[in-house]
């Protein structure tokens, strides 16, 4: 695999190998000196069009692990903000001679026009409304550390669809892992297309939560609402939204015990997600945080390495290769 722009991309041996390759990465997060060889040399740059916290750390995390360099543009402080179009600015960052590009960008597709104009690995960190492939595969991790192999789970997820890449993402990863997926919002917030996706769509929080519209629940998912996506009245107010569609404590209280709580960040308390319930023992929210660089130092890993390479040795290494 070239580069990383889509679930779809990845078949479930290919998922697989990545989220095993990551169990190996997250045990040297405890491990005092956290670095592996495996990308001596390599160069990497983060290329952030949109404003991130947990994707552009992880990433750099994830890259300085593996002991490759890593630099961050983003918009605000590049020549992006002087007017330089897309395709200028990967063909320049493709120039310096790096070895991969992780973009993130407001439009959808832009990752795949990327890989149209420059040579080197392209990884989608998110492109407007589309995909966010890294997240799905961390929500994946977490989901599989909690409840052992995802085929035939049940997987819920709520909110704002309609502008969700994380929706997207996990609805073909998880339904590739065998599990099954449905989908709940108001219709207003529901994708126009959701027919022909490989997933259920139900509208009545409460009755998917009571087992009554779509059978017991394993674990839920509850998205953020993207205000910044928002041009309409897409609800008649927030506290209408939180009354239909957010995750209350009395709507957490009839979840199963084994079910977790998933919430790709950043939360909107309050409004999609209570603090009883994001601070709850149920909350994963933090374990996929750090699930997200194990998985991003795999993913890295598996381009920039290739996949014919043997996996790396998790014993970190020692004064040989420290600065
Ligand atoms: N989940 C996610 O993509 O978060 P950031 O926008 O902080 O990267």
């Amino acid at each position: 695999m070239k580069h990383l722009l889509s679930a779809a991309d990845l078949s479930a041996d290919g998922a697989v190998e990545i989220l095993d390759s990551a169990e190996q990465m997250h045990a040297i997060q405890t491990r005092q000196v956290k670095k592996l060889p495996a990308l001596r040399g390599r160069t990497i740059v983060n290329l952030f069009f949109e404003d991130s916290t947990r994707t552009r750390s992880s990433f750099e995390i994830a890259g300085k692990w593996l002991s490759a360099d890593v630099i961050n543009v983003s918009a605000k402080g590049s020549s992006v903000s002087k007017g330089e179009s897309l395709r200028d600015t990967a063909l320049t960052v493709a120039a310096l001679g790096v070895d991969a590009i992780v973009i993130r960008h407001a439009s959808s597709g832009a990752a795949h026009r990327v890989t149209q104009w420059v040579g080197c690995h392209v990884v989608n960190a998110g492109d407007g409304t589309h995909e966010h492939p890294t997240q799905a595969l961390l929500d994946a991790f977490t989901l599989r550390r909690r409840l052992g192999e995802l085929a035939g789970r049940h997987v819920v997820i709520v909110g704002d669809l309609t502008h969700s890449r994380v929706a997207r993402s996990n609805v073909l990863l998880l339904t590739t892992l065998g599990a099954r997926v449905t989908l709940v919002a108001p219709p207003t917030l529901m994708p126009s297309a959701v027919d022909s996706w490989p997933c259920g769509a139900e509208w009545d929080f409460d009755a998917v939560l009571s087992g009554k519209a779509a059978g017991d629940v394993d674990a839920l998912m509850m998205l953020r609402v993207q205000r910044e996506r928002m041009s309409g009245g897409y609800f008649p107010t927030e506290r209408e939204y939180a009354i239909g569609y957010g995750l209350s404590p009395a709507r957490l209280d009839k979840l199963a015990e084994h079910a977790p709580v998933l919430h790709p960040g950043p939360m909107n308390r309050g409004l999609e997600i209570s603090s009883a319930a994001a601070d709850s023992a149920r909350s994963v929210v933090l374990d996929q945080v750090s699930a997200g660089v194990a998985v991003r130092m795999a993913v890295l890993y598996h381009l920039l390495a290739g996949a014919d390479t043997a996996p790396p040795a998790i014993e970190p290494v020692t004064e040989e290769v420290r600065p």
